[in-house]
């Protein structure tokens, strides 16, 4: 939730910067803006829109020997809390001199008082953000050294942060922080570029090192200076990140989502290779760093996540239970520390987030941490803080995921969860032989989905039928019900079509009100267990004039000709048909939304970390 990026060093600033919120784009894109040091002055450029609004306005603005010359500064990329995104309320925000410029991930919560206190003291504010009051209260603080100035105003404030300040007086540095927002610092040669991740950085170095919260470090073009906020130095690894810009790059593809779905089988090769036992018929999962008497010992696996990461616990919770015969639950992250979890050592917590930053799920890591409970993360960006809170856990492998709608990252998700799952289970209920049957059955998924990618301009076809649609429902039964609903969550996502996912046996107690003539009923109907009864379910939604799309099992023809029309997906064990028939929905929301000419990468209102509560 929103993008940061710094930059200190020889080249060009202002172009780095701007091709550094490119990447960071998916964080936040409402309204974008840079400061850069020139001549001794803060020079700043805003512009409300994208990113490539602010590209226009600095180069409308500023002369190319103004370019040439800036080699230091700060840029952000907002995802709009405290007030619309208007060009003033766009980050930098300048102290009350105008000599610092600020900006800033995160929310200020007590920004008010502190805004009245400054007030009281003749500052004037002109946006409604929390962040210029933060740079309002450095620059109160600040009696000729931005270090500590920036520290002392940390002090005052409470609520999150990952910021990089910028000060006219002092311009061979960047001082940057972070506390609940990520900061991570590329070290190259003769240059240091600050970011909210390493997207924005990998063009420049593979060399990083990860803030923790409450740190503080001094940028300088050949130095990093890490402290604590008393002033304490700390020592803070330097970590390699080990994939390149291509990964980040659409590579021939219109979108990245379109590029993301296409890449599952390769990122499922990835999330599942070398971690299958055949042997044993189950899986190796070193991170989760348990003995067997620990795995003996749970008693209960509870899984937390939000949005699409909520889902896949959601398959996760059949699995555990199918397989492993464990009490399983889903919670949702932003709920779990407002109400009593009751938690013990025997409990397995499973934080599941893609990004790793999630506010909500992080902050639920820490109340089950808390409560003395045995937790680990499935996260996909290492180094991450959800995967470095938790200590334990697997990583998915799936390499960046950059469309705000996430679908790599789910399917290695579920795909992890499965492994996870099998390796409980064969502690347990699960004999040798059939942990042989699934471990062999996991390890086909890559192969499962491109056969369903295979058919990626059938779907194209499909799709425009549903275009002019502005109600869908998604329906499903057993681990296929949190298939329909992350199929309804990826069609309104990046389609705007209102779309409700239910179970299928649900959808007669209320929902199946709102069906008239021509709604499309997007039913999960492959063949598994429940399937009888979710084509009763059918068949009550089309004698109210509803229009079918099924998911169905290849050579399972019976079924799809109760359709009016139908995706298939390879015949497979139960949960690992979840993967291949969320893929098919992927693919179904992706060419409805392209037909209807929506943004699908950067869909309205949304962001890809949700850094905030
Ligand atoms: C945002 C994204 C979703 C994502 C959710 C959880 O809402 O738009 O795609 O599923 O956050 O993110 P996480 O990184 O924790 O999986």
């Amino acid at each position: 939730m929103c993008g940061i990026v710094g930059y200190i060093g020889k080249a060009d600033a202002a172009s780095v910067l701007i091709n550094g919120l490119r990447r960071l784009e998916y964080r936040g894109y409402d309204s974008a803006g840079l400061a850069v040091l020139d001549d001794g002055q803060i020079v700043v450029a805003k512009a409300p829109g994208k990113v490539a609004k602010l590209n226009d306005r600095a180069h409308a603005d500023w002369t190319p020997e103004r370019f040439r010359r800036v080699t230091t500064g700060i840029a952000h990329t907002r995802w709009a809390t405290h007030g619309p995104p208007t060009e003033v309320n766009a980050h930098p925000h300048l102290d009350q001199a105008g000599d610092i410029a600020l900006v800033h991930n995160g929310i200020i919560e007590n920004y008010r008082a502190v805004r009245a206190r400054l007030e009281s003291k003749g500052h004037h504010f002109y946006s409604e953000t929390d962040t210029e009051v933060l740079a309002h209260l450095i620059g109160d603080c600040n009696k000729g050294d931005l270090f500590q100035a920036v520290c002392d105003a940390l002090h005052q404030v409470e609520g999150t942060f990952g910021i990089a300040v910028l000060s006219a007086h002092e311009p061979d540095k960047i001082i940057t922080a972070r506390r609940g927002s990520p900061i991570v610092i590329g070290i190259g040669e003769g240059e240091t570029i600050i970011a909210s991740d390493a997207s924005a950085i990998l063009a420049h170095t593979q060399r990083v090192i990860y803030l923790d919260d409450n740190d503080i470090a001094v940028i300088k073009a050949d130095s990093v200076d890490i402290r604590d906020l008393n002033n304490i130095p700390v020592t803070r690894e330097i970590a390699e990140l080990g994939f390149d810009a291509a990964a980040a790059e659409k590579g021939g593809f219109d979108h990245f989502m379109l590029k993301e779905i296409h890449e599952q089988p390769d990122s499922l090769g990835n999330a599942i290779r070398g971690r299958i036992d055949h042997n044993l018929g189950s899986s190796v999962l070193a991170g989760m760093g348990t003995s067997p008497r620990e795995l003996a010992e749970i008693s209960r696996v509870v899984l937390l996540g939000c949005g699409t990461s909520l889902h896949a616990g959601l398959v996760g919770e059949y699995a555990f239970e199918d397989l492993a015969d464990i009490h399983a639950e889903v919670q949702q992250a932003a709920e779990f520390r407002y109400r009593n979890p009751i938690l013990g050592n025997r409990d397995l917590v499973v934080a599941i987030s893609q990004s790793g930053e999630t506010a909500d799920t992080l902050a639920a890591v820490r109340e089950a941490n808390q409560k003395g409970a045995f937790v680990m993360s499935l996260c996909n960006v290492v180094g991450s803080t959800i995967a470095r809170e938790t200590g334990r856990g697997v990583y998915l492998h799936a390499g960046p995921e950059i469309s705000v709608a996430s679908t790599k990252a789910f399917t290695c998700q579920v795909a992890v969860l499965l492994m996870m799952a099998l390796k409980l289970g064969r502690g347990r209920r699960y004999s040798r032989e059939d942990g042989i049957k699934l471990a062999r059955e996991i390890e086909s998924i890559p192969e499962l989905v491109a056969k369903v990618i295979l058919q990626n301009d059938r779907i194209a076809k499909i799709a425009a039928d549903y275009t002019q649609n502005e109600h869908a429902f998604f329906i499903g039964r057993g681990p296929m019900y949190p298939v329909a609903l992350e199929g309804a969550l990826k069609l309104k996502e990046i389609s705007y079509v209102h779309a409700e996912g239910y179970h299928a046996a649900e959808l007669k107690h209320g929902p199946i009100a709102l069906l008239e003539q021509g709604t499309p009923v997007i039913a999960i109907a492959c063949d598994v267990p429940g399937k009888d009864k979710t084509l009763g379910n059918i068949e009550e939604c089309r004698a109210r004039g509803a229009r079918i799309l099924g998911i169905v099992t290849e050579g399972d023809h019976e079924t799809a000709e109760c359709m009016d029309d139908f995706i298939t997906i390879p015949r497979c064990h139960p949960l690992v048909a979840t993967i291949p028939a969320v893929v098919a929905l992927q693919l179904f929301a992706y060419h409805v939304a392209r037909l209807r000419g929506c943004e699908i990468d950067q869909p309205r209102n949304l962001a890809k970390s949700v850094t905030v509560e």
